[in-house]
């Protein structure tokens, strides 16, 4: 049996990550036919339930000093490494190996990006080096600012690596972990994700479709009815009716 392709969407807090994770796979389930499958780091795993409450701000230490820290930046890499390890055991490579589509929303580029600010990028990627290379990720491009003014239209809390300043050295980051990457061969696209979503969406498709369309896809497709394929309940208010606003950036 074909492999499924693994696709993953990269970007800075706000950017639209899930936004367009989930358009994506309801796109390939419902226009493609094909099967897919919707996953994200942090994972809802053990590990991956310990490193949402820290980056909440919810787990730490008191220090020498009395004042209250959180977990050791090179911990909490670790965390996400081991959440990775056993995100791709139980989830992603079985899924990849039956023929799905797996789309994951942040994997090891984030990583890089992120926990950067305070390790070194070479440590960060020897701790992720079992991980499994993704066909194609996609980096969503936005300025912090307008990634900014999302979020706080979104939600009240903010979470440990969100402060704009951050995410400017973040989105540096990135840029220099893609360039190495793409070095590496591997496959990274940067899509302008400072458009409407719709926009946003076409091009992300655009990058998609040609990977997916291939003779074992094709064939797969004619096997399963369009009837049977699966269904996101998940909409974004009125973002499908004709005229509808989009939140302004
Ligand atoms: N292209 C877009 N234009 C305007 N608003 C957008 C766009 N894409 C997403 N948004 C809005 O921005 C907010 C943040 O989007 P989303 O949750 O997808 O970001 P994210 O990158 O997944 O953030 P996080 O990494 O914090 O989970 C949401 O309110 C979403 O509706
Ligand atoms: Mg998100």
């Amino acid at each position: 049996m074909e492999k499924g392709k693994f696709i993953v969407i990269e970007g800075i807090d706000g950017s639209g990550v899930t936004t367009e994770a989930v358009k994506l796979k309801e796109h390939i389930a419902t226009k493609l036919n094909l099967p897919v499958h919707l996953t994200k780091e942090p994972t809802d795993g053990p590990v991956g339930g310990l490193i949402r409450t820290i980056l909440a701000k919810r787990v730490g230490a008191p220090c020498h000093n009395g004042k209250f820290e959180s977990i050791d930046p090179r911990c909490l890499a670790l965390l996400f490494a081991a959440d990775r390890l056993d995100h791709l055991e139980v989830d992603i490579r079985p899924k990849l190996e039956g023929g799905v589509v797996v789309i994951c929303d942040r994997y090891i580029l984030s990583s890089l990006a992120y926990q950067s600010l305070n390790v070194d990028r070479r440590w960060l990627e020897q701790i992720n080096a079992k991980g499994i290379t993704p066909d194609l990720t996609v980096y969503l491009q936005v300025p912090p600012l307008v990634a900014e003014r999302r979020r706080n239209q979104a939600r009240w809390h903010v979470e440990l690596y969100e402060e704009t300043p951050k995410l400017e050295r973040v989105s540096q980051n990135y840029l220099e972990a893609i360039a190495d990457l793409r070095k590496r061969g591997q496959r990274v696209e940067v899509v302008d994700g400072n458009r409407p979503m719709r926009e946003v969406h076409r091009d992300i498709m655009a990058l998609v479709k040609p990977l997916l369309t291939t003779k074992a896809g094709s064939a797969r497709k004619r096997r399963q009815p369009p009837v049977d394929a699966p269904r996101l309940d998940i909409a974004f208010a009125g973002e499908n009716e004709p005229g509808a606003k989009e939140v302004p950036v």
